[in-house]
C-alpha cells in the first residue's frame, strides 16, 4: 500500500474540512480525488507532503505513519515525492513577486 489514510480529521479553527476521511492508494494505481472547490482536496495533498497538519486520524505513506516521523525521516520521504501543480497555479508559500520569478530563476 502506498498511501493509507484512516479517519483523517482536519480543522481550521472551528471549520471542519475533513470529517473522518479514509482511503487507500495501491502501488501502480492512478487515484483521483474529486470534489467541489473548497472541499479539501488540496489540503489533503498538503497533509501528505508535510505542508499541513491534520487534527486526528492516521496517514501512512509507504507504511510510515507521517505523524511519527522526525525531521530527518520527513526529509527522506520528501525526496521520494513528486508533486506537479495544475497549470498556472501559484505557490501559496511565495508572494506574487517570488511566484513570477520562479520561471526566470529556473
Ligand atoms: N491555511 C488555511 N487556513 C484556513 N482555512 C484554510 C486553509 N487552507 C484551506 N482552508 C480552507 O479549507 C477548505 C478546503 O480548501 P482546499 O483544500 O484548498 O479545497 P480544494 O482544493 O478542494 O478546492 C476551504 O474552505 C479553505 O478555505
Ligand atoms: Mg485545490
Amino acid at each position: 500500500m502506498i498511501v493509507q489514510a484512516q479517519d483523517i480529521v482536519t480543522k481550521f479553527g472551528d471549520k471542519v474540512v475533513h470529517d473522518g476521511v479514509s482511503f487507500e492508494v495501491k502501488e501502480g494505481e492512478i487515484f483521483g480525488l474529486l470534489g467541489g472547490s473548497g472541499s479539501g482536496k488540496s489540503t489533503l495533498m498538503r497533509e501528505m507532503i508535510f505542508l499541513q497538519k491534520y487534527y486526528s486520524g492516521t496517514m501512512k505513506v509507504l507504511g510510515k505513519d507521517l505523524s511519527l516521523l522526525d525531521e530527518v525521516s520527513k526529509h527522506e520521504m520528501r525526496l521520494k515525492y513528486g508533486v506537479l501543480f495544475q497549470f498556472g497555479a501559484l505557490f501559496s508559500s511565495l508572494n506574487v513577486l517570488e511566484n513570477i520569478s520562479v520561471g526566470l530563476k529556473e
